[in-house]
Order: structure tokens, then sequence, then C-alpha cells
């Protein structure tokens, strides 16, 4: 049975008195549900993220990293220093991170490679715009997406990828896919892995979706059948609605 995720990305969000905070009221909630739940906070407040969170069941993960280990990258951070303060996951190839700092496919390939290589877990994000949508190129937009970034591992490192389906009209628009929507896009995604992976291999992925999921219509969205949980952007930001999200798996 695939796991359910419910990732908070906070994106460029709470300085370190709001980290703590936050993290005092998630504390708050013990009611965690079934499913994992992980926040991504800021790369400067990860570590105090991590210690702060040490003896409770959320997880950490960053929000991006560089795809070397190390070297003259001024102001860059690598997958080696993220697992060297105790970080296991980290959300890769996010739309912003591919509409305003240019990451590619083939650019997100390095950096799945070096996630990988230093037994980091990949949140890896992928979606098409709505003019992909209007054209009813959406499918192929996300095939290319996944073939190009992560066809080429083998079948084991299939175990440390989570997808994150994010309809990129949908991302802190307010628009949200339909439940209908979500489940055909989730289960295009589902097959797309079992004819080049195997059956096996596809049913054991979790798929997100993110894109504007709030208290109000997560349990529509979760209850679909290849909707594996939600990644969270502007609704984490509040512990009662996070927590609401991370429940609506069970209602
Ligand atoms: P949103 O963001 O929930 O604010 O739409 C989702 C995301 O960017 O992952």
């Amino acid at each position: 049975m695939r796991k359910h995720i419910v990732a908070g990305n906070w994106k460029m969000n709470n300085d370190l008195a709001d980290t703590a905070g936050l993290i005092t009221n998630l504390k708050k909630e013990r009611n965690l549900g079934d499913a994992e739940v992980i926040i991504a906070p800021t790369f400067v407040n990860l570590y105090k993220a991590f210690e702060s969170l040490s003896d409770s069941n959320i997880k950490v993960a960053a929000q991006n990293m560089h795809q070397e280990e190390s070297g003259a990258f001024t102001g860059e951070i690598s997958a080696k220093m993220l697992k060297g303060i105790g970080i296991n996951t980290v959300i890769l190839g996010h739309s912003e991170r591919r509409a305003y700092f240019h990451e590619t496919d083939e650019l997100l390939a390095k950096k799945v490679n070096s996630a990988l290589k230093n037994e980091l877990r990949i949140i890896f994000c992928f979606g098409e715009e709505l003019q992909d949508r209007k054209d009813e190129k959406h499918e192929d937009v996300v095939a290319t997406q996944l073939e190009n970034a992560l066809f080429h591992l083998d079948k084991d490192a299939w175990s440390n990828i989570i997808l994150a389906y994010e309809p990129v009209w949908a991302i802190g628009t307010g628009e949200t896919a339909s439940p209908e929507q979500a489940q055909e896009m989730h289960q295009f995604i589902r097959n797309t892995i079992a004819s080049t992976y195997g059956q096996e291999v596809a049913d054991g992925v979790s798929i997100l979706y993110g894109g504007s999921v709030k208290p109000t219509n997560a349990k529509e969205i979760f209850n679909k059948k290849d909707v594996d949980g939600g990644l969270i952007g502007g609704a984490a930001l509040n512990a009662t609605d996070f927590f609401e999200i991370v429940n609506a798996f069970q209602q």
C-alpha cells in the first residue's frame, strides 16, 4: 500500500520567529491521521525547524538544492549539506523554480541524480500550464517532464521518488483542478509509469496533488483513487488549516 503524504511548502515565507511560532502550533496538533506529514521551510530556518521537530512525527524537507556536491557556486546549497544536517527529503522541480529560476528538465535530471546519490528522498513537482490544457496537450507535457527528468532512473530508485502533480494554473491562484481532473491526470501519470517500469512500481509511487488545496476541498480531492496526498502552499502557513488538510483522509 502506498503512503498518504501531506507536505507543506512554505516557499519564501516565515522568518525565524514565524517559523518557531508555526512549529509550536503544529506540534499542538496531536492527530496526524494516517498521513506522513512534512514541512518545507526556507533554507535559513531549516536546521532550526529540524531540531524543533526532532521529538515529533512531522518531517522536514528542503525546497530546493544545487546539482553539484560542492564548489564555486555562490549562494547555493548541496544535497550533501542537506543530508549533513539530517534532512532526508527535498522538493525538486517546483513550477516557481522552473519559471523564475529557469530550471529545465535536463537540469532537474542532474539534481535528481545528486539527491539520490546522497540518499535523499525527492518530492518531484511537475504539471502543465493553462495554455497546454487549453490546447489539450496537458498529458503530453506531463509525460515529457517525467521522461526527461526521471525515466533514466532504474526501478529501485523509485522507492525514493514521490510525485507532486501541480497544474501551474492552479498554484496560488485559488483555482483548483476539479477532483475529476486531478484523478484523470493522476491515473494517466500512474499508467505512464507502469508502461515504463511495470505496474508494481507504478502502484507503489505516492502521487500528490498540489494547487490551491484548502480545508474546504482537500477531502474531495484526497478521496480520489490515485491521489495519495497533497503539496500545500498557502494553506500550510496556518497550523489549523494545514492539519484540517492532513486529516482530510480520515473523514
Ligand atoms: P498553493 O501552492 O497551495 O498556494 O496553490 C501549492 C504549491 O506551490 O506547491
